[in-house]
């Protein structure tokens, strides 16, 4: 059993803060169905993420950006009924709070209010500070989430490391600063320079969680299905595989298939 999961019966967002001024590091994972979420609670894992990569994950879509409110809903509701320990967030996908406060709002209170979730993730700095603001107010805690926003993919073109030249990191750093005055409780910062990123971990006090993001900041995140190797095309430096799956289900699948056509299964043993 891991040190985190004996000390913390129920991860909040006070924990994470709590954890980050002990100096303990905070593991976050994806999930998007009741099963998988089950397994990662079980686990130990403090914060899981019913991130919007769903769309890619689930659905097979090249981008974030097709997901719908509705579909986020169901997917976090079925983590929600899975969990027992790990924070939930949800991330509030593109095109459902950049518009205006009032519609950010409503968005989250549907995530929290239908899906029983614990906080929602949105994209961006001061562009949605106000969209922010009105949710936080509303009493829905916030992560926030900068570097590569992948709902803003087709403004930058390409999914390449972010904030490398002075004039995007001193904007990163500033909308970190601004996150946090706000009221986030956590901003999770993707692919940005190592140092860049610790330097804006070092400089606030609520937890910075990484994702290809080096080893200087607060907590990890990565896609489950990437880190169990279910995805197997997708390779970016950052990611650890900590199983093939890809392979694994394969030859099972295969060898299910020849024992079905050979007649091996079912077994007299496997039969009533
Ligand atoms: O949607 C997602 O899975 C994410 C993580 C990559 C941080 O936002």
């Amino acid at each position: 059993m891991s040190v985190a999961k004996k000390e913390y019966k129920r991860i909040t967002t006070k924990t994470l803060v709590d954890m980050k001024d002990k100096g303990e590091k905070i593991s976050m994972l994806t999930a998007y169905d009741f099963t998988m979420a089950k397994i990662v609670d079980g686990a130990g894992i403090d914060v899981i993420l019913v991130g919007d990569s769903a769309s890619n994950v689930m659905a097979g879509h090249e981008t974030t950006l097709p997901i719908t409110l509705d579909q986020m809903i169901y997917h976090a509701s079925s983590v929600v009924r899975g969990i027992t320990r790990s924070l939930v967030v949800v991330d509030i996908p593109f095109g459902s709070y950049q518009s205006d406060p009032k519609e950010a709002l409503r968005s989250a209170i549907r995530i929290m209010k239908e899906s029983g979730a614990h906080a929602v993730k949105v994209e961006g700095g001061k562009e949605i500070k106000e969209s922010v603001k009105r949710i936080l107010n509303a009493g829905i805690p916030v992560m926030g989430h900068l570097g590569l926003t992948p709902q803003s993919i087709y403004k930058f073109g390409t999914y390449t490391v972010r904030a490398k030249e002075e004039e995007e990191a001193e904007k990163l750093k500033a909308d970190a600063k601004l996150l946090e005055k706000a009221g986030c409780f956590a901003i999770v910062l993707e692919k940005v320079p190592a140092k860049l990123a610790e330097e804006v971990a070092k400089s606030l006090t609520i937890p910075i969680i990484g994702i290809g993001a080096g080893n200087g900041v607060d907590g990890q995140v990565l896609v489950t299905h990437d880190m169990i190797g279910m995805t197997h095309e997708f390779n970016p430096r950052f990611l650890r595989r900590y199983l093939e799956l890809y392979t694994e289900m394969t030859k099972a699948f295969e060898q299910y298939s020849t024992d079905v056509k050979s007649g091996d299964f079912p077994n007299s043993k496997e039969q009533y």
